[in-house]
């Protein structure tokens, strides 16, 4: 089995080297080989995705990443982009299922924005579809308004689009995740105004007549982000577009406290995924050493259940993980109160010892 280590940039390298460090003391074997990827790459190679970066992504039967991107880079043409490795790495490798749990933890229910009530237990997993939608369809681009009260005005414009056979992977995706959970599913669309959306709609609802043992409900996208922050609970699987599932995730990963703690799979249909916490590179608190890891290490976690078959090496990690936050350990974004407040480094070396 081989991982490959993506660290990326800013806070990136600090809290990959914390799973990183976690995946060895399990002892499991991996073989493990890191590459430079986003903003790093670019300054030693002239590009976010060298060539044999992506190589090593494709030959691994999983990625560990960690984050990319910094304001520095944001005047550089869009493709040498930092962001653009991570969208190349998800087309090349036919990445179109991300997976986005929002856990509340016991320990954490006070860091919530929300009242502790509404999030104590939560457990909700939105899905998010990554290769369609308004991010890749063509054609898009800038042009002199062609019609309208504004004719010959510059405007820019991007095209929103789905496909049958993508909306049906990904609500068999959904469907089969919430058989081993709830048993609900959530479409989440915009069907009343977007006819890409009404088709979102109606494709999964086809697919859910093979899933009886399911309940589905259908939810605009403008409901559901009422619904996330006055009953998050109420939700199971949480399926949706590439758009609609970027703004919900990251509204979903308030309500457990911090970003830090939120980690992520994005998966093929060859059990091959990349695993990536959550939240992006942090310039603010880059190099530091307050980052919190375990959104990272919770993303090794998953890689180690969906694409390397070591369930219970996955169990050992999330368990370790809340010994530590009942130990009262906290980094600095969910630091409170009568806790102890640690750093990077000492946040992995307490889920090492809690694994031995
Ligand atoms: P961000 O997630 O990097 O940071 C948002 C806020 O959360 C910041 O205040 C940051 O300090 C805090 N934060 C994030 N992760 C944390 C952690 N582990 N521990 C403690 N605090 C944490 O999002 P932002 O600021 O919008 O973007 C920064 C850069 O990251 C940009 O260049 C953006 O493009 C990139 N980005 C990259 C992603 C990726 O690599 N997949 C995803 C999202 C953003
Ligand atoms: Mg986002």
């Amino acid at each position: 089995m081989k991982i490959a280590v993506l660290p990326g940039d800013g806070i990136g390298t600090e809290i990959v080297a914390e799973a990183v460090k976690v995946l060895r003391a399990l002892d499991l074997g991996f073989e493990m080989e890191e590459a430079l990827v986003g903003g790093a790459a670019y300054e030693a190679q002239g590009h976010p995705l060298p060539e044999s970066t992506l190589k090593l992504a494709q030959q691994a039967d999983a990625v560990l990443f960690g984050a990319v991107g910094d304001w520095k880079y944001d005047k550089l043409e869009r493709a040498l982009r930092p962001e653009q490795a991570i969208l190349g790495l998800r087309k090349h490798l036919q990445l179109f299922a991300n997976f986005r749990p929002a856990i509340c933890y016991e320990q954490l229910t006070h860091a919530s924005s929300l009242k502790p009530e509404l999030v104590a237990g939560l457990d909700i997993l939105i899905i998010r579809e990554l290769t369609g939608d308004i991010y890749f369809g063509q054609p898009r681009g800038r042009r002199a308004s062609p019609d309208g009260a504004f004719q010959g005005a510059p405007e820019a414009f991007d095209t929103m689009r789905y496909s049958r056979p993508e909306i049906e992977r990904i609500a068999h995706v959904a469907f089969q995740a919430a058989r081993k959970r709830g048993k609900k599913v959530t479409s989440v669309d915009k069907a009343n105004v977007l006819e890409t959306f009404q088709f979102w709609k109606d494709v999964v609802t086809e697919v859910h007549a093979q899933y009886p043992d399911v309940e589905l409900d259908h939810m605009y996208v403008d409901n559901a982000a009422m619904q996330l922050v006055k009953a998050p609970k109420n939700f199971d699987v949480i399926v949706t577009g590439n758009m609609f599932g970027d703004i919900l995730s990251d509204e979903a990963a308030m309500l457990t406290g911090s970003i830090g703690m939120l980690p992520s799979a994005s998966l093929n249909d060859r059990k091959q995924g990349l695993y990536e916490p959550s939240h992006g590179s942090a310039p603010d608190i880059a190099g530091q050493g307050v980052a919190n890891p375990l959104a990272t290490i919770l993303s090794a976690a998953m890689m180690l259940r969906f694409s390397l078959d070591q369930a219970e090496a996955a169990d050992r990690i999330e368990r370790a993980v809340k010994d530590v936050l009942a130990q009262g350990l906290r980094t600095a974004d969910i630091h409170s109160e009568g806790t102890t407040r640690v750093g990077t480094k000492e946040m992995g070396d307490a889920v090492v010892a809690r694994l031995k």
